[in-house]
């Protein structure tokens, strides 16, 4: 296993200025936290408690308000604009929550698009045999703006994941899928964890999320507990306890 974290998080937080004036809003809060190099980390909390905004900070698609995070040893807060985004393009895979597919290219140009963008070789038999495992092979011509919701959120899954990044950030991967096609996802995700790839996974599934090895909760942009595998009856537990203490 190699020495380094995928992700490490040190007194992060985020806050939004209202487009139109007025307060500002703090999202995430002095948050701390680090993601080993290999295995899976889900992360759950309450609709509104922070989570696509963490996953955007710990990927470097948002820059933190204050704290740093550590990326593969690198500290972003060191990188300019084209750093980030070659950093991003080489060693990251992320499935965004509305997905982000080019709407008028079909499911295999869209898994192709990141090589596309970073000059790589495009493997299309890889490609189209990453969308079959999710179970859309003959779909691979098929433009994704007439697919279905569950049908495009596998196109963005194989995009993140077909060239093998070494993190996978993948936001309510299985929000539009039913439970056979999310255990097909689940398990692709959790070999993967199994390999020497890092995931980080946001779902609101404590099914899902029991797959994990570990699981960080959120409340109101604080990172209120990390725990090991637990089971949905535990997280659920959880979740309704740890934080409101207070
Ligand atoms: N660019 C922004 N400007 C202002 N506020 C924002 C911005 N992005 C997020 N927020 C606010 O930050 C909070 C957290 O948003 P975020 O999308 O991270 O939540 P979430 O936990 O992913 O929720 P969900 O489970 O519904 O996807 C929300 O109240 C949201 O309105
Ligand atoms: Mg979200």
């Amino acid at each position: 296993m190699p020495p380094y974290s995928a992700v490490i998080a040190e007194h992060l937080s985020k806050t939004f200025a209202p487009p139109g004036g007025g307060e500002p809003v703090e999202v995430l809060h002095d948050l701390t936290l680090e993601v080993p190099a290999a295995g899976m980390t889900a992360v759950v909390g309450a609709s509104g408690s922070g989570k696509s905004t963490l996953l955007f900070c710990l990927s470097g698609l948002e820059r933190p308000s204050a704290g740093e995070v550590t990326l593969l040893d690198t500290p972003l807060s060191r990188m300019n604009r084209t750093q980030l985004a070659r950093l991003f393009q080489d060693e990251i895979g992320f499935v965004f929550q509305s997905y982000n597919l080019v709407p008028y290219l079909s499911a295999e140009d869209n898994v192709l698009l990141p090589a596309t963008l970073a000059g790589r070789r495009k493997d299309r038999s890889l490609a189209r045999a990453t969308l079959a495992s999710f179970g859309l092979d003959g779909k691979a011509d098929q433009v994704v703006s007439t697919m279905s919701n569950g049908e495009q959120q596998r196109v963005a899954l194989a995009r993140a994941i077909t060239a093998r990044p070494r993190i996978i950030f993948a936001d309510e991967p299985t929000g539009a899928l039913d439970t056979t096609t999310s255990s097909l996802v689940l398990d692709t995700l959790r070999g993967l964890a199994d390999e020497t790839h890092a995931v980080i996974m946001v779902t609101h599934d404590l099914d899902a999320a029991s797959r994990a090895d570990r699981v960080a909760v959120l409340r109101d942009g604080r990172l209120v507990a990390t725990v090991g595998a637990a089971t949905p009856a535990q997280l659920l537990t959880l979740m309704h306890t740890v934080g409101k203490e207070a």
